[in-house]
């Protein structure tokens, strides 16, 4: 343990990125403080985003299963009713669990946990909440926070961040979403199966941007079979907020004429941007770059010696697992060890149903990239167990390198999708080619004989197509 300082490490931020990095490196024996301005630990992710919105997801889609599947069961007497003070109670009591259960993990592992606005005044010095604490080293990982349009203030009633729409008090009439990524699909498809009418205008000429363009227009179908209403190319030029409901003006990308939108709330999903606010960088001359990230080398050290930044604040996908993934490999290599982040298989997964999972490269990226590369698919439809359980949208599709076999990425809309991708993932981690996935045994009947098949179809044929 350091002897000049108060504590081996100080992790400012106590979210997947500070809170996994504080544990392990107390694990390893560093003396370790933690500090959030939040009471409750666990950041974004467990307070305002995976989690609450985990909940939501789940309530709401037992709902409109038993409303809309149950007679096709077979099952009747079920008269289902929403009762959203109750649901948002539940979601409240989920967070509440998980959070107390980092506050216990840090009890157990002898993290100081301190509440208060953290900010730096040296290489190796902070002050929280007025008091100056000294550290060998200083993990940033303060996450990010919701972007809005130009002039567009979030009220959290009617114009609204992710924050808000986890906790509406009741079900708008009209929700109109702009942006339609990760936040405005999952929360979008909510609130539609709690019984708003929702609209959603995006920039871009598709949905679910970053993810496989095929995939991604039956994800598109089943969203709009479920209810949701899409305005693709289109841009949000103006809002206007009255008393009671706000109007959007919509331009079409690349036309002049407008059409206006009205909604009682506006979910705004147009991005987060990585959040420093209040900490004092130029006091260690850190500088940020355009899009206000912090700038890390390889071992996520920043321009200052003694200080490192992980998570959202910096460069990378704006994910929970990647950010602990850079928590635990720089709690190692403070504890004298080796980390390691595996960049090229981090999935990516949107909780909407059916899911949409996706981990290394797209067809868009190996084209550009000028890779020659082998594709295999297998639809759900062909799936006895997808059949069984009803879930026969969607498919999973394997890309791999045309002369090694290498699995180079995985795409999967359909049920389970965010669980089946972990087979996928495991094999890039591994280096595996399609023909080691599709050799391993996979058990009967499990949607997860749809990658074996479709790793079939990468280097030979599905045995069942
Ligand atoms: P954060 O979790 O943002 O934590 C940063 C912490 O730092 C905060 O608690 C903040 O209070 C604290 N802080 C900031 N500045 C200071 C300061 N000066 N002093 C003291 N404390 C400070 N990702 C997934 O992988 N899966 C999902 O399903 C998923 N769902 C999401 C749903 C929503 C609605 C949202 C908004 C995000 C979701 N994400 C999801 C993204 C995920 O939440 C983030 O990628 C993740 O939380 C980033 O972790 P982090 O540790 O970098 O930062
Ligand atoms: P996003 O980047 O996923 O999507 C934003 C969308 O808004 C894009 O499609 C973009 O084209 C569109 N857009 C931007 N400006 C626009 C405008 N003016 N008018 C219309 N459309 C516009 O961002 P989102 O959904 O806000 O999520 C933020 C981050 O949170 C993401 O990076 C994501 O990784 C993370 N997150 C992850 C989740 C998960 O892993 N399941 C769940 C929720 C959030």
């Amino acid at each position: 343990m350091s002897e000049t300082y108060q504590f081996d490490l100080a992790v400012i931020g106590a979210g997947p990125g500070g809170y996994v990095c504080a544990l392990k490196a107390a694990q390893r024996g560093l003396k370790v403080l933690c500090v959030d301005r939040r009471e409750t630990p666990g950041g974004t992710c467990l307070n305002v985003g995976c989690i609450p919105s985990k909940a939501l997801l789940h309530s709401s889609e037992r709902l409109h299963e038993a409303s809309t599947e149950f007679e096709a069961l077979g099952i009747e007497g079920v008269t289902p009713k929403l009762n959203l003070t109750r649901m948002m109670e539940r979601k409240s009591r989920v967070v509440a669990d998980t959070v107390k259960g980092i506050g216990y993990l840090f009890r157990k592992n002898a993290v100081t946990f301190r509440v208060g606005e953290a900010a730096l005044t040296g290489p190796h010095a902070l002050t929280v909440g007025g008091e100056v604490i000294t550290a060998a080293s200083i993990v940033i990982a303060t996450g990010s926070a919701p972007v809005s349009l130009p002039d567009v203030a979030f009220d959290e009633k009617q114009i609204v961040s992710s924050t808000g729409a986890l906790a509406l008090d009741a079900v708008p009439g009209r929700l109109a979403v702009i942006g339609a990524g990760v936040i405005g699909l999952e929360l979008g498809s909510v609130w539609k199966r709690l019984g708003s009418e929702v609209t959603v205008v995006e920039y871009g000429d598709h949905v679910a941007p970053g993810f496989d363009r095929g995939l991604g227009k039956q994800f598109q179908r089943s969203l709009e079979k479920l209810g949701l209403k899409f305005h693709l190319s289109s841009k949000v030029t103006g809002i206007e907020k009255r008393a009671d409901s706000v109007s959007l003006t919509v331009q079409p990308v690349g036309k002049e004429e407008t059409r206006t939108i009205e909604a009682d709330v506006v979910l705004i999903a147009i991005g987060r941007r990585a959040y420093t606010d209040g900490l004092n960088l130029s006091a260690v001359g850190i500088e940020t770059d355009r899009a206000g990230r912090i700038p890390v080398d390889q071992s996520f050290r920043t321009s200052c010696p003694g200080i490192y930044a992980i998570g959202d604040v910096i460069a990378g996908p704006m994910l929970a697992h990647k950010a602990e993934e850079e928590g635990l490999a720089l709690a190692e290599q403070l504890a004298g060890r080796v980390g390691h982040v595996p960049y090229d298989a981090i999935p990516s997964v949107i909780y909407t149903q059916p899911e949409f999972a996706m981990v290394g490269k797209t067809e868009e990226q190996l084209k550009s990239e000028g890779v020659a590369y082998r594709t295999g698919s297998f639809p759900f439809m062909a799936s006895a167990r997808a059949r069984a359980i009803g879930a026969t949208e969607g498919g999973v599709k394997v890309l791999t390198d045309e002369k090694t076999d290498r699995v180079l990425g995985v795409h999967i809309l359909g049920a389970c999708a965010g669980e089946l991708i972990a087979e996928a993932t495991l094999a890039m981690t591994f280096r595996a080619s399609a023909e080691d996935i599709a050799l391993a045994c996979h058990a009967h009947p499990t949607l997860s004989e749809a990658l074996k098949e479709a790793s079939l179809g990468a280097f030979d044929r599905p045995l069942h197509l």
